[in-house]
């Protein structure tokens, strides 16, 4: 990611908010909330700027609370807002986030949002419940993550729920997997694993398989770093890394491969300079026994 593409979306949460903490350290205030992003909770590949922005606020909210009374803190943490707001403006990033298996809130979830935070951060809430917690978590309710995956899987199959690898949300997983067992599906995917479109391919032809690896690869990394078509035309000619995959997305990409194609790939050879989309579509092949390693 390029520098100034970090400082654009973090100067103006974690400045502006040190500003305000700063000059407001010695006011007693009824609320200081922060506008966070599950962003920020699951690490979103691609995102590194954001996420990043937003942990600050939800650590600077922790902080301020650790002083004492004195500085009431509530980071409020959002998914995507529907219908007001910069998600409402870009369809192509509600989009990225729906198939990332996030499901959006409206206006009225959000009001209601800020509204537990300003009662959580009243002293008749510390009074009756103790102290209020550092943050408030809006939108990964389970059930309803499990919801939005299976309707949207439903709909386009086209899913990439990458944060189901995370433990912490392994329960969530587990249900959603379940379901989707049962449904004859699988999270992320269409139904048919990609291995198996791979040995369905080779049966034609070893080129035809290396071409269902590549295309799959592509998908993958066009949907990562939201990149177009076009950006993949001379696919032999570009390293993967050069496609602007940074530590962040490397990892993600290296448990994605891992799932996909049950290969563990190491870090710096799927973040070198020579390795191209068609070489590892050819080892994926050669692993999986659908072609020599020369191909
Ligand atoms: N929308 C969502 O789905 C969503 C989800 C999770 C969290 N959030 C968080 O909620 C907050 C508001 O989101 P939004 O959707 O309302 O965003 P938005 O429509 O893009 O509005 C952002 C606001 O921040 C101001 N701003 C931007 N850069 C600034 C800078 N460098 N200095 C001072 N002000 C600046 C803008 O001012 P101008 O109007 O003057 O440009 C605007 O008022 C953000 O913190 C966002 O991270 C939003």
């Amino acid at each position: 990611m390029p520098f100034a593409d970090w400082k654009t979306s973090v100067e103006p949460k974690i400045v502006g908010a040190v500003n305000l903490h700063s000059v407001l350290s010695r006011t007693p205030l009824d609320f200081f909330i922060m506008t966070s992003s599950v962003s920020g909770v699951l690490g979103t590949p691609g995102q590194s700027n954001y996420a990043a922005a937003n942990s600050y606020l939800d650590s600077l909210a922790r902080h301020r609370r650790a002083q004492g009374d004195n500085q009431t803190a509530i980071s409020l943490v959002l998914p995507m807002v529907l219908g007001v707001g910069v998600v409402a403006e870009n369809a192509d990033l509600e989009d990225a986030l729906t198939r990332k298996g996030m499901y959006g809130i409206d206006e009225e979830h959000l009001l209601q949002g800020f509204e537990a935070a300003v009662m959580a951060s009243s002293s008749a809430a510390a009074a009756n419940f103790g102290p209020p917690s550092d943050h408030i978590v809006v939108g990964l309710d389970p059930s309803k993550l499990q919801r939005a995956i299976n309707s949207n899987e439903a709909g386009s199959g086209d899913m990439d729920c990458f944060w189901m690898a995370d433990t912490r949300f392994s329960h969530a997983a587990h249900d959603i997997r379940s379901s989707n067992d049962s449904a004859g599906g699988g999270p992320g995917g269409s139904g048919q694993s990609i291995l198996a479109t791979v040995k369905a391919a080779a049966a034609s032809s070893p080129a035809e398989a290396m071409r269902a690896v590549t295309e799959h690869f592509v998908d993958k990394l066009s949907r990562m770093l939201l990149l177009g078509p076009e950006e993949f035309e001379e696919v032999d000619a570009r390293s993967i890394a050069d496609y602007g995959v940074d530590s962040m997305v490397g990892a993600e990409l290296r448990n994605w491969i891992f799932v996909e194609y049950r290969m563990d790939v190491p870090f710096q050879q799927l973040l070198g300079p020579t390795l191209t989309v068609p070489k590892f579509a050819a080892q994926v092949c050669a692993a999986h026994g659908v072609v020599g390693e020369e191909a």
